[in-house]
């Protein structure tokens, strides 16, 4: 993990929140890198869930809603975790995480000794970050900040189901920001108190939900592989019932291999009618399914991602370390489709202004179809390895012999290999290559 967060803060992909004042723990902030990694991300799994299929639409639903919703959804009253305190230091910890415990004023010689921390029993504190609304304190009204994006799509239920004319099964896709006011050991940003979800529910009949349920599982396994994720690096792991959320009658996590051992990247629920009855109790609002004579409460699967944790991922897998002719690189073997730069353009000799005006021109040409980087410093073997690190699939360099004949390399990321093309063809040749079928070679 330290290797991902140095790579991660030296090339701009995140960076610890506040850092000038010190850092806010379980924080962080993404650089540019980050950010088009992020949104690559994202792209992938909006494509997957509503571009490639007719059953499933879009949402973007408020961050604060009615504080109604979440007494119905059971978060006032259940969604918290059981945490201790230290009764020297005061500081807490999650009672499932005790072993981390250190006591900041009788610190131990040895990491993880818990015999230092005087701990209480543990008690249940609610997850939820609370707020006002209204300008005057006194008569404000309290309010949550979403801790995940799941309710504001049951309550859009009956607005979706009427404009877009879908029948079960159908799906609502939503992306947004989450918050929660989490205890954490500080796995960098596998856990963090604001983060991105890409969640979607999937309304069906009944009699059908655990047949969708294995369907979803499935899907999202063949997502995470499709874009390069090692499959002995993931496993599905099925809750057993003392681990079952408030509102879930059967849920399976696919779990990635991180750095912190096996761990939860997306969790897949079976959340049955619970969510549309509490809210049809609640508000008064009839949420079901009515056609002709049929009319029923549709279940709901629920596939739900955290866009860090996912990115966290991709990059975990991606990272490689290897030794060419007796100089070591390190290489991000990202699946192009996520990868922040598709194609560096890089003239050899910075100060011979024919190659910088071919290399600029190419560079123009490029930067329609796809995010391109012209980099011009240094020399030529230290911009390739700065382009690996931030794993760019392929590098256009132009040189003397351009100058002669129109021709560039075109360098690949992963083999190294480099090939003579003309440059009238590198357009097309990049785009052809970026859109081919994709193994990334891994090492197990
Ligand atoms: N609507 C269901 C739900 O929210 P969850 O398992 O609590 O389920 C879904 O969250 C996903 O969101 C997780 O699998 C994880 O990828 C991500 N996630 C949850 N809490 C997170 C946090 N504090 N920081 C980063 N990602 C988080």
């Amino acid at each position: 993990m330290d290797k991902i967060v140095s790579l991660a803060k030296r090339r701009g992909f995140v960076f610890p929140s506040s850092e000038i004042y010190g850092g806010l723990g379980s924080a962080y902030d993404y650089g540019h890198y980050g950010v088009l990694l992020k949104e690559n991300v994202k792209a992938r799994w909006l494509e997957a869930m509503v571009r490639e299929r007719d059953d499933i639409v879009a949402l973007d639903s408020s961050i604060i809603l009615h504080p109604a919703v979440w007494e119905a959804s059971g978060h006032v009253a259940g969604f918290a975790d059981p945490l201790v305190d230290c009764r020297f230091c005061k500081r807490r910890y999650r009672a499932d995480q005790i072993d981390q415990a250190q006591c900041g004023q009788r610190p131990s010689k040895r990491p993880g000794d818990t015999e230092q921390c005087d701990l209480t029993e543990p008690r249940q504190f609610n997850l939820m970050f609370q707020t006002r609304i209204g300008p005057v304190e006194e008569t404000g009204q309290d309010a949550y900040l979403r801790p995940e994006t799941a309710q504001g799509i049951f309550v859009n239920f009956k607005n979706v189901a009427q404009i877009a004319r879908r029948k079960p099964p159908f799906g609502i896709a939503q992306i947004g920001k989450a918050f929660r006011n989490e205890i954490t050991p500080g796995n960098f940003i596998f856990r963090t108190l604001e983060f991105e979800q890409m969640e979607m529910e999937y309304f069906v009949p009944p009699a059908e939900a655990t047949q969708w349920f294995e369907y979803w599982v499935e899907q999202r396994v063949a997502w995470h592989l499709r874009y390069g994720l090692r499959e002995s690096h993931l496993r599905v792991r099925p809750h057993d019932a003392e681990e079952l959320s408030h509102y879930s009658s059967a849920t399976s996590d696919l779990e990635y291999l991180f750095p912190i051992g096996w761990s939860e990247l997306e969790g897949v629920a079976h959340r049955g009618d619970f969510d549309l009855t509490a809210h049809t109790a609640a508000s008064g609002t009839k949420l079901e399914w009515v056609d002709g004579q049929e009319r029923y409460t549709p279940h709901v699967v629920e596939p739900a991602l955290g866009v860090n944790r996912s990115l966290l991922a991709f990059m975990v897998d991606a990272y490689d370390e290897e030794v060419v002719a007796e100089r070591e690189r390190t290489v991000l073997r990202l699946h192009p489709a996520l990868a922040p730069v598709k194609v560096a353009v890089l003239p050899l000799i910075s100060k011979n202004d024919d190659m910088v005006g071919k290399a600029r021109a190419l560079y123009e040409e490029l930067r329609r179809a796809v995010v391109v980087e012209y980099d011009d410093s240094g020399q030529i073997g230290r911009r390739y390895r700065r382009q690996d690190e931030i794993g760019t699939p392929y590098a256009l360099t132009i040189d003397e012999q351009t100058l002669e004949d129109d021709t560039v390399t075109i360098r690949d990321r992963d083999s190294l290999a480099q090939e003579r093309i003309p440059i009238s063809g590198a357009r097309a040749l990049v785009l052809d290559k970026l859109a081919a079928d994709w193994t990334t070679p891994k090492r197990d």
